[in-house]
């Protein structure tokens, strides 16, 4: 199916099941591996046992080996959260989507189950596609979004289950299949053959978060004496009441107090950029033992093919009649307009062409300061491939 007509008539609109829409890519790790990221710290790990110590129990890791060997037999799931911030063969995976724009992304979760494994009938907030890479597992969903506030759930148990749960079809998702769900689509996915499925999860910034940022940056654009003036006091009509008058001209007051747009790039861009949840301080992009000087690192371009981004780095520009603004995982960084070839190149795939990056910088030398900021700031290194 083509991108746009996926766009206009399913992007957040309605399921889409698709039948070996990914049939060639295989896990670059196995399911014991994935038991192994796990067991370590760094990884949000989960893990539901539908007949545990209490019914749907909830354990959250890093495990020990003990708890992931002596799990039952069936009916459980082993949930992985954000494993593409540190898998970097999973980028080719995260290409294919990118017709969504690099900010919607948030991460790439990664679930094993044996038979009868399932998280229950639930809703995300999110876009998902659910990617079955191993195994055999089936979907029942309710097709329509549910409205908000519609999304009552079972008392008594840790998970966010739904107390009503009404599918109007179901899909057998093999090795290979995807399903898109737009948020707020209800689901249960039991598995039928072990396996392990991947949940591409896109996000978006709630209007909460927006109004916050907004409202914080119009904050600091005010002076912190000023205050609320009233030269046209009248006799009050009984002294405890807050008359219309007043609330009158607060109202008028934050309507010009809250309308300083001409922060909305700097701020929207670092809100987009920045790494969230339990990550929100940043998965930690590792500097080079030894800062580059330009001359080592010309050296390593010439004789490494292929520069490969971080994992865990989101890097987005937006482009300005005067400058060009980037964003690294929330930190802002402005450059003069001439660098967007190059900011192009370093943010348009996750493995870059060494010959690329030094024939941007030759054509346009004043990004040589920049590019070595970000790689001794560890946000590239060198494939060794
Ligand atoms: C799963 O992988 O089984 C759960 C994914 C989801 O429903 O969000
Ligand atoms: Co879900």
């Amino acid at each position: 199916m083509e991108v746009n007509v996926f766009l206009r008539e399913f992007w957040q609109k309605k399921p889409l099941f698709i039948k070996g829409g990914l049939k060639n890519f295989s896990s670059p790790f196995s399911e014991n591996e994935l038991a192994g990221l796990a067991c370590e710290e760094g990884f949000e790990s989960r893990l539901v046992i539908e007949q545990g110590k209490v019914p749907w129990e909830l354990k959250s890791g890093p495990f020990d080996e003990d708890t992931l060997t002596s799990l039952p037999k069936n009916n459980w799931s082993l949930l992985v959260q954000d494993v593409d911030k540190w898998v970097s063969e999973l980028s080719e995976l995260k290409s294919f989507f990118r017709f969504v724009p690099d900010w919607r992304f948030d991460d790439i979760m990664v679930s094993y189950s044996p038979q009868g494994g399932s998280v229950g009938a639930h809703l995300d907030h999110y876009d998902v596609f659910l990617f079955q890479v191993t195994g055999k597992k089936r979907w029942s969903i309710e097709s329509k979004a549910r409205q908000k506030g519609d999304d009552a759930f079972l008392s008594g148990i840790e998970l966010r289950q739904l107390e009503r749960f009404e599918p109007d079809h179901e899909f057998i998702l093999e090795a290979g299949d995807l399903l898109y769900l737009p948020p707020r689509c209800a689901h249960h996915g039991v598995t039928l053959d072990p396996g392990m499925t991947f949940s591409m999860g896109f996000h978006a910034p709630s209007y909460r978060e927006l109004l916050k940022a907004h409202l914080e940056y119009c904050i600091s654009q005010i002076d912190e004496d000023e205050r609320l003036s009233d030269p046209d006091l009248q006799q009050a009509h009984h002294p405890a009441e807050i008359s219309s008058a007043t609330l009158q001209k607060v109202s008028l007051l934050l309507k010009q107090l809250s309308s300083a747009y001409e922060g909305l790039p700097h701020w929207l861009g670092v809100l987009l950029s920045s790494p969230k949840g339990q990550h929100s301080g940043g998965y930690g992009a590792v500097p080079p033992s030894q800062p580059y000087t330009w001359e080592a690192c010309e050296r390593e371009l010439r004789s490494c093919p292929y520069l490969t981004r971080d994992e865990s780095c989101r890097m987005h520009f937006i482009e300005q009649e005067h400058g060009l603004l980037v964003f690294v995982n929330g930190i802002e960084m402005m450059c003069p307009t001439n660098f967007l070839n190059f900011v192009r190149l370093i943010s348009g795939s996750y493995v870059i062409e060494g010959n690329q990056v030094l024939d941007e910088i030759r054509k346009e030398p004043s990004c040589r300061e920049f590019f070595l900021e970000l790689l001794n700031q560890g946000y590239f290194y060198w494939n060794q491939e």
